[in-house]
């Protein structure tokens, strides 16, 4: 019988191309499933730099007992204490440090430099269904660490933005590449910022449902409200669940979520 960590569905959303909305629907998938009728425990990660996921949960780097940055510099920190726990109903999160830009660059010369991340979370995730880690927006070492850490990959890609389109297909190149060596799956690639009456749209689209790749039914509107999340510190899906966009990462954690019964079941 698998033990609870088999069941941890680690999930890195990513995108080789910034602005597509990764950050957003780390926050509001995660606002979504700790909050549905049947609450999941759900840890976030964040791993960019930049620090968005953790701005957009109004949170401080210096505020915290750890970072993700100690996962990486320090083997004896662990995941229980560097997280932040409940900064949402069922969610804690892992902030991004000031020191993560610069300990990237150091782990271009060490050896396995992609297995940080999975080797930190190994054993410690079972208390949780879903694990989210947010990407910053290239390959660099961090993404890679991601994929190697997820088991399943979710990519946002941003409707008005022929970028994020490529951006994609570069992810879904690196993503055949990590799984020759261990399974992770294209869960779905998610359209956001989304204007149906947008020319935008209607040619990015045609193009998406070529690659080959699952896509989300669910689409994601354009709405200034996700705008407000990284200044007023809350997310859409926590702070107005009932909102257009609220209730769309809503049905996008149902139609994402459905997976998890499908997983027991086997
Ligand atoms: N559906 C949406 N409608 C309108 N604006 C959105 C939507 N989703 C995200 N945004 C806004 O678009 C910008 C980029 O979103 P976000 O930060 O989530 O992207 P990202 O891919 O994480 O970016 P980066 O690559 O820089 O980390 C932000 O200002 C965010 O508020
Ligand atoms: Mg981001």
């Amino acid at each position: 019988m698998a033990n609870q960590e088999d069941m941890t569905r680690v999930i890195a959303v990513a995108n080789l191309k910034g602005g597509t909305g990764k950050s957003t629907a780390v926050a509001n998938l995660a606002c979504a499933w700790g909050s549905e009728p049947a609450p999941m425990r759900v840890l976030a990660i964040d791993l960019d730099p930049q620090g968005d996921l953790t701005a957009m949960f109004g949170r401080y780097p210096d505020e915290a007992a750890g970072t993700v940055d100690d996962l990486f510099v320090d083997e004896d920190v662990t995941v229980e204490q560097a997280r932040m726990s409940d900064v949402a109903p069922q969610v804690d999160l892992i902030v991004a440090g000031p020191k993560l830009a610069s300990i990237e660059l150091g782990l271009a010369g060490q050896m396995s430099s992609e297995f940080f991340l999975k080797d930190a979370l190994d054993g410690h995730i079972g208390g949780y269904d879903i694990v989210l880690i947010d990407c910053p927006p290239q390959l660099g070492k961090l993404t890679p660490n991601a994929l190697f850490a997820a088991t399943e990959v979710v990519i946002p890609v941003s409707m008005v933005d022929r970028g994020a389109y490529s951006g994609a297909v570069e992810l879904l190149a690196r993503v055949e590449e990590v799984r020759r060596r261990q399974p992770l799956e294209v869960t779905a690639i998610v359209r956001t910022h989304v204007d149906r009456r947008r020319r935008a749209f209607r040619a990015l689209n045609g193009e998406i449902e070529s690659l080959g790749a699952p896509v989300a039914k669910t689409l994601i509107p354009l709405r200034s409200a996700f705008n407000d999340a990284g200044v007023v510190g809350s997310p859409v899906s926590l702070l107005e669940p009932d909102s257009e966009g609220g209730m769309a990462y809503r049905r996008l954690g149902q139609e994402l979520g459905g997976l998890r019964a499908v997983r027991e079941a086997a």
